[in-house]
């Protein structure tokens, strides 16, 4: 308890020491000024400096009742009494060591000023005096600001693009210290193009002011491990001094360009050694690959290894495609075709049937033709016609009067025609003979009347 007690003690003692140093140190500052600790200036161009002042009640009225007030900028010390050249910069007058502009209105207890064309000799600490032509004059002792002139442009700053996964929108600003906001930097993309950057002047917590430029682009696995910069275009003078800054993007994508190939990639004879393998880019790696066979229209899993490797059977023929899988999803490739050589002993006895059966069908179709043809040739002979049975001749004579009052290419058609209404007369001649043998004018008959329907 006693421990607790001395510590809240002295805890009490150092915050009230503290409170009064601050008080004490503020009441002998006469002037209180606000300005950033820090800046960078490009040498040629301007810089600004924002800054801020209060009085202490004490002086208040000094300094209201004051009609002039000039602003004066000390470099690298306050004791201008001694060493003069440190006072750069009066704003009462016109022949000041600095080129410069007290921009903000004093009254105001606004003191931003700018400096023109800055050179490097100009890097160094400043310190802020008011000068109000009367009781009150006070340079603020304690607090300074450094200024830091650089040839070349701050590098600008860019968000940090974390992963994305594809198809999302990204949007990345990039921002670039405008010390001299006169002549702001001006900022370019180099990728995406197709973004409309809109850059705006904005001011930072310190007061100095940047150029901010925001792209939003929908990722893609084509964006993955490109660079995107971002270039700071600062004027000065007639010409240009650049800065820029480049970012990797990591898009995160299922696997794509997926492909299957086969070595060797030629029919292969049964027995021999067949490499599939399976290629494809993803983000992140790819973490399985599998391989499927077409059988019977359905995709059987054959192996899970990027590179199978396969004695070939018979069986094995066949199409192939293989899956490449990784955490954000997968990617199929297209199938190939793993042909197997026509080998002489297992095929033969197939090849051989359908061989012989065709062979045996030929050979029957030309004997029909041939024997169709030896009876064509008989029957056209008129000798044979006229030697023939009167039986026939009924027959005959009708088809001749028909043939003759046609054009002789339908006659040929008719000829044959005739001649296999002639065929099924000759098969039908057994059947109907015994059933109609009696009388032979009534057999006549009945075969002529089936002779003309044939022919239609
Ligand atoms: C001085 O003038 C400011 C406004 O210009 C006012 O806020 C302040 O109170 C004045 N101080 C005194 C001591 O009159
Ligand atoms: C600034 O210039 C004004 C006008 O010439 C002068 O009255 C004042 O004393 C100067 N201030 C300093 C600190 O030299
Ligand atoms: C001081 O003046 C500058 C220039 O006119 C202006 O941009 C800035 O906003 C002013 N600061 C304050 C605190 O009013
Ligand atoms: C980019 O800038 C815009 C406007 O300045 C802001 O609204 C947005 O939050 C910023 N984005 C990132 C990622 O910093
Ligand atoms: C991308 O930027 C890195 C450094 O940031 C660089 O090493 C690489 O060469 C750049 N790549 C391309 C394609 O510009
Ligand atoms: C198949 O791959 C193995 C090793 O993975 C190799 O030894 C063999 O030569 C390859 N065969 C062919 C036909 O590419
Ligand atoms: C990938 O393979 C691992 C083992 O090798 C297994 O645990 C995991 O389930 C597989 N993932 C997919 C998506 O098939």
């Amino acid at each position: 308890m006693a421990y607790t007690e001395n510590v809240f003690c002295i805890g009490l003692f150092i915050l009230v020491l503290y409170v009064t140093g601050v008080l004490i140190v503020n009441s002998q500052r006469a002037l209180i000024t606000t300005m950033p600790d820090k800046l960078q200036a490009l040498s040629g161009s301007c810089v600004q400096i924002p800054c801020a002042f209060e009085i202490p009640t004490i002086h208040s009225n000094d300094f209201n009742k004051s009609t002039n007030i000039s602003g004066v900028w000390l470099k690298g010390a306050t004791t201008f009494g001694t060493t003069p050249e440190i006072k750069i910069f009066n704003s009462s007058k016109t022949d000041s060591k600095f080129q410069g502009q007290i921009i903000g209105n004093l009254f105001q207890k606004n003191c931003t000023t700018v400096f023109y064309n800055v050179k490097n000799s100009y890097t160094d600490k400043y310190f802020f005096r008011i000068d109000a032509n009367g009781p009150y004059r006070a340079t603020d002792t304690y607090k300074q600001i450094e200024i830091f002139v650089q040839d070349v442009p701050p590098i600008p700053t860019m968000t940090d693009s974390v992963e994305v996964k594809e198809g999302t929108l990204v949007s990345l600003n990039c921002s670039a210290v405008a010390p001299c906001p006169e002549h702001p930097p001006n900022l370019t993309w180099t990728f995406p193009t197709k973004s409309t950057p809109e850059d705006h002047l904005q001011e930072n917590p310190d007061q100095t002011k940047s150029v901010v430029s925001m792209v939003t682009f929908t990722s893609s696995y084509l964006h993955n491990e490109k660079n995107i910069t971002c270039t700071a275009v600062y004027p000065v003078g007639t010409s240009y001094k650049t800065a820029e800054i480049n970012r990797t993007l990591n898009v995160l994508f299922s696997p794509k360009d997926t492909s299957a190939s086969i070595s060797p990639s030629v029919p292969v004879s049964v027995g021999s050694c067949v490499n599939l393998t399976c290629s494809s880019t993803a983000n992140p790696p790819v973490t399985n690959y599998t391989w499927f066979r077409i059988s019977e229209g359905k995709p059987t899993q054959v192996s899970f290894r990027q590179n199978y490797t396969l004695n070939v059977i018979v069986e094995d023929g066949g199409l192939y495609y293989c899956e490449a899988v990784n955490d954000v999803g997968l990617g199929n490739s297209s199938e190939v075709l793993l042909a197997i050589k026509a080998q002489d002993k297992p095929v033969s006895p197939l090849v051989y049937g359908i061989v012989g059966g065709i062979s045996v069908i030929m050979l029957i179709v030309i004997l029909i033709a041939f024997f169709g043809w030896k009876r064509k040739s008989r029957f056209p002979d008129q000798h044979e016609r006229t030697d023939n049975p009167l039986e026939q001749n009924p027959s005959v004579y009708n088809n001749q009067g028909m043939v003759k009052s046609k054009p002789e290419e339908q006659a040929e058609d008719q000829s044959e025609e005739i001649h296999y209404g002639e065929i099924i007369f000759s098969k039908q001649r057994p059947k109907e003979t015994p059933a109609v043998a009696k009388d032979r004018d009534q057999v006549q008959e009945s075969e002529y009347s089936e002779v003309k329907v044939t022919r239609r």
